[in-house]
């Protein structure tokens, strides 16, 4: 469950809020707004609207919603579900909540009765996340929340799995909030990720630097490549495939041209999952 953010205490999920002992109270938002709860203090923000914004995240859901991600989703999904007691699972960053449904959807369809949590530092995601998941049925159930990565509202040792997508990493605090022998989850772009994109945007496209994927209080369980070409059609997924890129503030205004000028792009599209087990 949620802790409270002033004073870690458990929340309780009522109707309308969540509230904890000494009741601090978080309201959750109304039904037709997904049912989310921000759990983000003020005085922690480091700015008053932090995390993607509307643009980015309905840019988002445009691309993913086509499916050009799918392969990532169903091997995560089976990473996921496959894992010992994984009951208690967290998307740390889970933006729009694309991999969250389809988690969720999976688990629902084999009677796996998961306690979900979804948060993201920003509030549209959280909200889209929300609407996204709400209508699937028991036994699994969901709460979506704003807040961050680096100051998780979990108890030490209360989830059994973290799962993070393209999300920022904090191992020390997904080190805390997991049980002992408990698993991370993450998946994190190849050296060919994107790269038909970068051929357009770049006049010297060159290769994601891969990393070790090591991390500190973790050990290494499995490691699989997801690598596939695919053929995206039309502006509104090139554009809200652009949004979801670090390269989209790093592009010149000439590459953003050529990229708009495209009725379709060509790309290899480049994985790593992690699979972890905290130490
Ligand atoms: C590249 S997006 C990935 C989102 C989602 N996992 C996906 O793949 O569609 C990164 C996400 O991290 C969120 N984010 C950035 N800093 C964060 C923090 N400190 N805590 C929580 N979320 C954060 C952003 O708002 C954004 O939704
Ligand atoms: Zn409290």
């Amino acid at each position: 469950m949620f802790r409270c953010p002033v004073c870690h205490s458990p929340l309780q999920k009522e109707d309308t809020r969540f509230v904890c002992e000494n009741r601090h109270s978080f309201d959750r938002a109304g039904r037709s707004r997904g049912g989310y709860v921000n759990l983000l203090l003020a005085n922690k923000k480091s700015s008053s609207d932090p995390g993607d914004n509307a643009l980015m995240i309905s840019g988002r859901t445009t691309f993913l919603s086509a499916g050009y991600y799918q392969p990532l989703s169903d091997a995560l999904c089976e990473s996921v579900l496959s894992l010992p007691q994984s009951l208690r699972v967290l998307d740390a960053g889970c933006g729009e909540g694309y991999y969250a449904q389809h988690l969720l959807e999976a688990a629902a369809q084999r009677g796996i009765p998961l306690d979900f949590y979804g948060i993201d530092l920003s509030k549209y995601g959280v909200k889209a996340a929300a609407k996204r998941c709400q209508k699937i049925p028991l036994p699994v159930q969901s709460s979506f929340g704003v807040g961050s990565i680096f100051d998780l509202p979990f108890a030490d040792e209360s989830l059994d799995v973290v799962y993070n997508v393209f999300s920022p990493i904090g191992e020390q605090e997904f080190s805390r909030v997991l049980r002992p022998g408990g698993h991370f989850v993450a998946a994190y772009p190849g050296a060919r990720h994107l790269f038909g994109l970068k051929e357009i945007l770049y006049e010297h496209p060159y290769e994601n630097e891969e990393k070790n994927h090591e991390l500190q209080g973790f050990s290494i369980q499995s490691r699989q490549r997801i690598a596939y070409r695919r053929r995206l059609d039309g502006q509104a997924v090139i554009q809200g495939l652009f949004m979801m890129t670090p390269y989209y503030y790093k592009t010149s205004v000439a590459g953003a041209e050529r990229l708009k000028k495209l009725e379709s792009l060509e790309t290899e599209i480049d994985f790593w999952l992690i699979e972890y087990q905290k130490a």
